[in-house]
């Protein structure tokens, strides 16, 4: 890893200043956008065949060579283990689960543990969240029963880890951004994963974490982000076996280089019914042309594991690039996506943000549903909800109740979930 310094999210490599970034919505390029409804060739994009058979392979194909790299199928061993259970968690209102997937069947192995609380009163299968963490499972409540992750873990708070290991200083830690109980009232589940167990995150020439069952990557091979994403599909896999959760209803959620994680989840496997991007900025839903806030060249400089190395080429030439982040949208229809935003929140272009959603839209009219109705960025707390919804809410890169509120709410109309607020 190159040397840098961590900031509460933000990471600033020795010697550059935030002052080399623009933050004026008058200094934006001139950009003209990949349309979502037209052909590389130039041919027209006109029915949702059309779409479905040409353009959007087309599109998917250049994320994966030129932006996040292709990622490995099932692993043909993998395997399921119930490790822990309780049926009257949370003081009686969640039946908890800790599922180990172990990828290569081995207990030694590659592996990732999956924390999940479902409604201890459901009846039937319920609609769930599925989301990485970023601290470890232990982190997202101060339930004891959370297993400590057995991966390497990157400490935030004094004493949260020694030597990279997490310790039990880190339990509760995060619970801030994890609306559990009101998740649970709401009739779903929630599950997560440390994303760290998938693949540590830092560079090391693809050696640890999942990478180390198959052969280094060429430059089109899988970054961080699509190693992170494959796991929240392995962990789809095991959801589709629990037979407590309904596999067709499931959301995948995330927040800043877990937001871009989870839109290109969404785009490589549409067994995600809905998509949701929290903060997820350059590489996720910001359009790059824009190079508001954070660059393609800065995110490759301070993170070059993140994404593939063609990726590279962008750097300071982002109109070279085949695809801009509309297109990773536009990838999850006729599925609903949502995206949100934070006003100070200004490295992840909230505008940009927004206008990936909107140029995004002309997929879903295709398909005859509303994309996202706002024709202008909606005002700040004033969501708009079409099959895209988005808000800028007030406050900091982070994730609130506020993001989850409209979360449920948004699921709620899509999933025709009948629970009342
Ligand atoms: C950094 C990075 C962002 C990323 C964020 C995060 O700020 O520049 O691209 O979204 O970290 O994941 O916390």
């Amino acid at each position: 890893m190159k040397s840098m310094v961590i900031l509460a999210g933000a990471v600033l490599c020795a010697g550059s200043s935030a002052a080399q970034f623009n933050y004026d919505e008058a200094k934006v390029p001139k950009y003209t956008l990949p349309p979502a409804l037209k052909m590389a060739d130039g041919k027209p994009v006109k029915t949702v065949k059309a779409w479905e058979m040409q353009r959007r392979p087309e599109v998917l194909e250049l994320f994966k060579r030129e932006v996040f790299g292709r990622s490995p199928g099932r692993p043909k061993r993998m395997s399921f283990h119930l490790v822990e259970e309780s049926p009257k968690a949370l003081g009686g209102l969640a039946h908890r689960r800790q599922v180990e997937v172990r990828f290569s069947g081995k207990a030694d192995g590659p592996r990732m543990t999956m924390l999940i609380y479902r409604p201890a009163k459901a009846r039937g299968a319920v609609p769930t969240f599925l989301t990485l963490n970023f601290r470890g499972n232990h982190t997202v409540h101060a339930d004891p029963a959370i297993r400590l992750p057995h991966s390497w873990v990157r400490g935030r708070t004094k004493g949260e880890t020694v030597n990279n290991r997490a310790t039990e200083k880190g339990r509760g830690v995060a619970a801030n951004r994890w609306a559990i109980e009101t998740i649970l009232k709401r009739g779903y589940a929630l599950a997560t994963i440390y994303y760290g167990d998938i693949d540590p995150d830092f560079h090391d020439d693809w050696k640890n974490g999942v990478h180390a069952l198959y052969p280094k990557p060429k430059p089109d091979g899988w970054g961080s982000v699509a190693t992170w994403a494959w796991g929240l599909s392995r962990a789809l896999d095991y959801l589709e076996t629990d037979r407590a959760i309904d596999h067709t209803r499931v959301a995948v959620m995330g927040h800043s280089r877990l937001g871009k994680t989870s839109l290109w989840a969404g785009a490589a496997d549409q067994r995600f019914a809905i998509v949701i991007s929290n903060n997820s900025g350059c590489g996720g839903a910001a359009l790059s042309r824009r190079a508001f806030g954070e660059t393609v060249k800065r995110i490759n400089t301070s993170f070059p594991h993140w994404f593939n190395d063609n990726f590279l080429k962008y750097n300071d030439n982002e109109n070279a690039c085949p695809v801009d982040q509309h297109l990773l949208v536009a990838l999850a229809a006729p599925r609903p996506v949502y995206i949100a935003s934070a006003v100070e929140d200004r490295w992840a272009d909230p505008r940009g943000e927004f206008l990936s959603g909107k140029h995004a839209s002309p997929v879903y009219e295709l398909y005859g549903l509303p994309g996202l109705p706002a024709s202008k960025q909606p005002a700040v707390n004033t969501p708009s909800m079409g099959t895209i919804g988005y808000h800028v809410r007030t406050g900091k890169h982070d994730v609130t109740n506020y993001d989850w509120a409209q979360y449920l709410t948004f699921a709620d109309k899509h999933f025709k979930t009948k629970n009342k607020k």
